[in-house]
């Protein structure tokens, strides 16, 4: 079965194909087709989203098929996830039980469900989405889990393709930024895996205590990419051809979450501004928003030239195409 919880469980040969079939349908941005007609996707969202959701609706429709959106917890009974669980609380139904069933209704299921930020262990071995495709009978799409957000990652390749051509060996600078909230790691996880299996140099500027995990650093580095984590931004930043903007909550929140959020508050200087845009090779800036101005980046980077979080946006739509394409074998 064709699931998609995260691009480095999949070949070299299926992630250049999808990151090819996004940028064709950007080429063919708007067509309606009737490629997956007669098919169906349930979409379920434990946490908020604008792009990931809208953007995999319409993807949907455009190829055919049909979508039902559904908000755990609002719109079915509550969910138990443990396994042996005593269900004599909140929880009315376990998600064994609501997957096998909405396996047999649709043709594949997204899952949203972003980390606990309580036990790392668990959420680095992608539990909760492990155990939703374990239960399930067609295929899962991660529309973003704890450690992964593997939509978001085919559209930033692809749209990264667009802008530079050829990525090989250009410098790709993931930059931690300052944000009021801890925030989970799967988009800055899936931003250097991605950006490494692209083959470009990868350099994660970000202050002491907020570290990647070395489990996904090790794996970037397996794809023969130069991969190098710093806390010096004028080092970082010069000669940046794609600065790649992201607050994540570091290793301390899961041990210490007061630690970590007077930590991050000493850092508000963490902030994308014309400076440091001015120290790179007039790098693109990009963002898998939503994003907080003039909190996580200054208004005149996100309204300058280099921008191009809109169209990375953009590339959402025609990446979920490509992924359902994938999962459904067309
Ligand atoms: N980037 C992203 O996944 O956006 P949403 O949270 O709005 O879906």
């Amino acid at each position: 079965m064709r699931h998609l919880i995260d691009w480095q469980s999949l070949s070299r040969v299926i992630w250049n194909a999808a990151v090819e079939r996004a940028l064709d349908y950007y080429e063919h941005a708007g067509e309606w087709t009737d490629t997956a007609r007669g098919r169906s996707i349930g979409l379920m969202f434990f946490n908020s989203s604008l792009r990931t959701r809208t953007s995999m609706e319409l993807a949907a429709a455009q190829l055919g098929a049909y979508s039902t959106v559904l908000t755990p917890g609002q719109e079915t009974w509550r969910f138990a996830f443990e396994e042996g669980a005593v269900m004599d609380g909140q929880e009315a139904e376990h998600i064994r039980e609501a997957i096998g069933v909405l396996s047999r209704y649709y043709d594949a299921l997204g899952v949203r469900l972003f980390a606990s930020l309580k036990s790392f262990n668990k959420d680095r071995d992608e539990r909760l989405i492990r155990t939703i495709a374990s239960a399930s009978s067609v295929p899962i799409i991660n529309l973003e889990s704890a450690f992964y957000h593997p939509c978001q990652a085919l559209a930033d390749a692809a749209v990264i393709r667009r802008q530079l051509g050829d990525p090989r060996g250009k410098k790709f600078v993931l930059a931690w930024t300052y944000h009021p909230k801890a925030l989970p790691m799967a988009v800055p996880n899936s931003a250097v895996l991605m950006a490494a299996r692209s083959g470009m140099n990868v350099t994660v500027a970000r202050p002491d205590d907020y570290a990647l995990d070395y489990g996904i650093m090790q794996m970037a580095r397996s794809y023969g990419a130069q991969v190098e984590e710093t806390d010096n931004r004028e080092q970082a930043f010069d000669g940046a051809d794609i600065v790649y903007a992201k607050a994540w909550s570091g290793p301390l929140v899961y041990s210490d979450p007061e630690h970590e959020a007077a930590r991050r508050e000493s850092l508000r200087d963490w902030c994308i501004t014309t400076e440091w845009m001015q120290k790179t090779r007039e790098a693109r800036f990009m963002h898998c928003l939503p994003v907080r101005r003039n909190v996580v980046v200054e208004d005149d980077v996100l309204d300058g030239p280099g921008a191009i979080h809109l169209e990375q946006a953009e590339f959402r739509l025609h990446a979920q195409k490509a992924i359902l394409e994938y999962v459904w074998g067309l």
